[in-house]
């Protein structure tokens, strides 16, 4: 099987990661591996990558990728919230460099038949681990009304949130909503004509990303994962994280920011109190983005938000 994905800002997050011979760093999100194979020619000739993806597909796509450098490489199908575990395994106690390029591949997309895209008429699945129990369809078969428009309200910041969750209640009780294609056919038939014509994205698009968050648990993950990162880095390492949706990207700069600057203490006490010690330096004040000329070579790159922190 080709798995598709082109990796973004790869010389950005070579340069803010900075691995060094010898150095020992984690992709987590490693996908098809683009920067997996970049960072690890950084790390040579004893240095060790280790990569975690939850999709099995990705993993075998980067074995294949990273073939050459097997003796400096541990891949893991897990998920990112299980580093320290997976680092425990291996012994390792802190890194010099971690990477979350969060979100999915081109490969989910387009190549995974998972109903990822509203392009495509595909089952409803949308798990990015296979091994998960609950899909899309489950979600949207199952859920109650309100926990629907929960969902596409918090998650999608979708305006007509209420109004297409009342449409999937009442399609799914004549039969279950299965493909994609049914499921833009509800929200056609959920946003007024004239809303459509005014967006300037798919009517869909929201929804989808709702339902993919919704099912990958991806906030809760990302959350727990950040905190759980900086422990794990050696004094000097670096963190960086790509995000692709304002939500992500933050969840990303309000927990380096309370990372940096953790103390509780009201602003008006003349010292702090609470005792609480800073564990990052913020190194992109402002996020990163991609320049024009690797938009223009990757449009899928327009959204993508780099940001990069120090352990002290
Ligand atoms: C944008 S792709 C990464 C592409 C990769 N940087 C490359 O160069 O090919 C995102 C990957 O992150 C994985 N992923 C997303 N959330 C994850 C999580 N919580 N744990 C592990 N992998 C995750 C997805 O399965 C997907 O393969």
């Amino acid at each position: 099987m080709q798995y598709r994905h082109i990796p973004v800002m790869v010389d950005e997050v070579l340069g803010f990661l900075n691995c060094q011979p010898g150095g020992t760093c984690v992709d987590c999100t490693i996908g098809g591996a683009g920067h997996a194979a970049a960072i690890i020619e950084n790390l040579l000739p004893d240095g060790l990558l280790i990569g975690i993806d939850q999709d099995l597909d990705a993993v075998e796509a980067a074995a294949r990728r990273l073939a050459p450098y097997k003796s400096n490489v541990h891949l893991f199908h897990d998920n990112f919230v299980n580093l320290p575990d997976i680092l425990a395994q291996l012994n390792i106690s802190a890194v010099d460099g971690i990477l979350a390029d969060l979100g999915v591949s081109l490969h989910q997309l387009e190549g995974s038949s998972r109903g990822f895209s509203f392009q495509k008429d595909e089952v409803l699945d949308m798990r990015m681990n296979t091994d998960q129990p609950k899909t899309a369809g489950t979600i949207l078969n199952q859920a109650s009304s309100q926990t629907l428009k929960h969902i596409l309200k918090a998650y999608g910041e979708e305006q007509w949130a209420g109004r297409i969750a009342e449409k999937i209640v009442s399609r799914r009780q004549r039969h279950p909503i299965r493909t994609t294609g049914e499921l833009v056919e509800v929200i056609y038939e959920a946003i007024p004509q004239r809303i459509i014509r005014k967006r300037k994205i798919h009517p869909a698009t929201k929804v989808f990303m709702a339902l993919r968050i919704a099912v990958n648990q991806e906030l809760d993950c990302l959350d727990r994962f950040l905190t759980a990162a900086v422990e794990l880095l050696r004094p000097g390492g670096r963190i960086c994280v790509f995000s692709f949706h304002s939500l992500e990207d933050r969840l990303v700069k309000h927990r380096f920011r309370a990372l940096e600057n953790p103390c509780t203490c009201p602003p008006d006490f003349p010292e702090c109190v609470c005792g609480k010690q800073p564990q990052l330096r913020v190194l992109t004040r402002k996020v990163r983005r991609p320049g024009a000329e690797e938009i223009a070579r990757n449009p899928r790159a327009r959204s993508t938000c780099l940001r990069a922190s120090e352990k002290l």
